[in-house]
């Protein structure tokens, strides 16, 4: 049984390939939290957990639904693969301190760098072309190695990219970032270029955003529930949805 949570897609195509591998069932996170999330494994099933770092921790989507999580593993192999721009600080520690305080623990556990996702702040932006085409290469090779120890169960494999200053990423900057930058609030769209297609609502993984009448522009909800994956932000065909001061920066979706 793998667990996923995706934004732009990047998680979601790592997950795929490693349900194609096992096959083993594949279940998205925020479709798993409208039911009660209580989930039987069978005897050989592995339990896996993908999702993206932001802000160098879990999304809080993700440690939300372990918080929740009802499963019956005992002695089932469990890992974890966090997707990521550059690197993870302690976000996997931080993913196995969720598990052990539900009594879970993630036998190994990797990262994949993959193309960039984040824009909001000054200073983030996409991957140009070349570098985007390089990390996808990249990632394609890493993961097949990360699926076959996965698939012989190997256990104690930490094969994670956790960067420069760790700790004050994950403790100082992630704490900052994720209660504060996790938010919805500065989404704009720009009226001229709406063409009212609907595909950032549709993107939205957790149904933040409404677009009540044919003409009418998106809306977000602004109740907290946004992950700030920014999947709305990349999907728009026509670059018309801005974050503070993102209209001039690239988008990026798996492709
Ligand atoms: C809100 C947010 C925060 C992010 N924080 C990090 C980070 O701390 N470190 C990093 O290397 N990449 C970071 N990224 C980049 C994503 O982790 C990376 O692009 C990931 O593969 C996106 O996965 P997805 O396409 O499945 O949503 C962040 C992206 C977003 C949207
Ligand atoms: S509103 Fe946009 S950034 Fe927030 S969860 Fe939905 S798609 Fe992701
Ligand atoms: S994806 Fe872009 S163009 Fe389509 S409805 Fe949303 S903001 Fe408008």
């Amino acid at each position: 049984m793998i667990f996923y949570f995706s934004g732009t897609g990047n998680t979601r195509w790592a997950a795929q390939q490693l349900a194609e591998a096992t096959g083993e069932r594949l279940l998205f996170i925020p479709e798993q939290m409208k039911g009660n999330c209580h989930y039987e494994l069978e005897e050989n099933e592995r339990l896996g957990f993908c999702f993206p770092t932001h802000g160098w921790m879990p999304p809080k989507i993700v440690l939300n639904f372990i918080s929740r999580l009802e499963i019956n593993a005992r002695g089932h192999f469990c890992y974890a693969i966090t997707t990521c721009g550059d690197d993870i600080g302690c976000c996997m520690k931080e993913f196995q301190k969720k598990l052990h305080s539900r009594g879970l623990h993630a036998d190994s556990v990797f990262s994949l760098i993959m193309p960039e996702s984040y824009v909001c702040l000054p200073g983030f932006k996409t991957d140009s072309e070349e570098i985007v085409k390089q990390k996808k290469a990249k990632a394609n090779k890493d993961l097949k190695v990360f699926i076959g120890l996965i698939k012989e169960r190997c256990i104690g494999k930490e094969i994670v990219f956790k960067g420069i200053f760790p700790y004050t990423k994950t403790y100082v900057l992630g704490t900052l970032f994720n209660h504060w930058l996790i938010t919805d609030k500065p989404f704009k769209v720009d009226a001229e270029l709406c063409i009212h297609c609907n595909k950032c609502a549709y993107a939205c993984p957790v149904g933040n955003i409404s677009i009540e009448g044919k003409l009418a522009l998106p809306h977000w909800h602004h109740d907290g529930s946004c992950t700030n994956c920014l999947a709305c932000y990349h999907v728009c065909p026509k670059h018309a949805i801005n974050y503070w001061d993102t209209n001039k920066k690239g988008q990026y979706f798996f492709a």
